[in-house]
């Protein structure tokens, strides 16, 4: 039987989604039945998949308040099918800071949640000060400053490496 598998997303720019729909498209290919949604929308129970991926990006340091809230609603759920957690950030563009390990958030994330997910991943993000708005342009460009990130306003890069999105879709087809 073919497994059933999940993906939840929360994304303001659209890197976790695009993340997600990799994973996707990627699963897809292996004739599992893959469906995606915000987090905004799933209404189902989380127990009639096998599968469970929830991906969430951060914003001035925290994963978006209803991944937190959906997932302590839902954690008895959780635990009764295989789960992945991937964070998206910019700080993961650091070598020293991409491993879940590592990453600031993944580890403040799991201090404050009482789930283990059967697999967690951090991937890099995007840096788009176009898309941003004035005053988050200028708080991004600090952090930027701070963290010797560029800082110039049209500087548009993408963090994510792809290879590693693929490993982490490999590791979902052998869970
Ligand atoms: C307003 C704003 C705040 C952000 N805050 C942080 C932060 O505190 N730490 C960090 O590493 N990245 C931060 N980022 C970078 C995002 O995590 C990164 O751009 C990611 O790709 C966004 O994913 P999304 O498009 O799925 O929301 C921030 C981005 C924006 C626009």
């Amino acid at each position: 039987m073919n497994s059933r598998t999940l993906i939840l997303y929360s994304s303001v720019d659209g890197q976790t989604l695009k993340i997600s729909n990799k994973l996707r498209d990627q699963l897809l290919e292996t004739n599992q039945n893959v469906e995606l949604y915000s987090i905004d929308d799933f209404k189902e129970d989380v127990t009639n998949y096998d599968k469970v991926i929830i991906g969430a990006s951060i914003r001035y340091g925290i994963h978006n308040k209803k991944v937190i809230a959906f997932i302590n609603t839902n954690i008895k759920q959780l635990d009764a099918v295989k789960t992945v957690f991937f964070s998206v950030n910019l700080v993961a563009r650091k070598p020293e800071k991409n491993t879940p390990k590592t990453n600031p958030y993944v580890i403040k994330f799991f201090k404050t949640i009482d789930w283990t997910p059967t697999n967690v991943e951090v991937f890099a993000g995007m840096l788009d000060y176009k898309k941003y708005p004035f005053f988050d342009r200028i708080m991004i460009q600090f952090i930027m400053w701070m963290t010797k990130g560029p800082t110039n306003s049209n500087a548009k890069i993408e963090y994510t490496n792809w290879d590693k999105v693929k490993a982490l879709g490999i590791q979902i087809n052998n869970m």
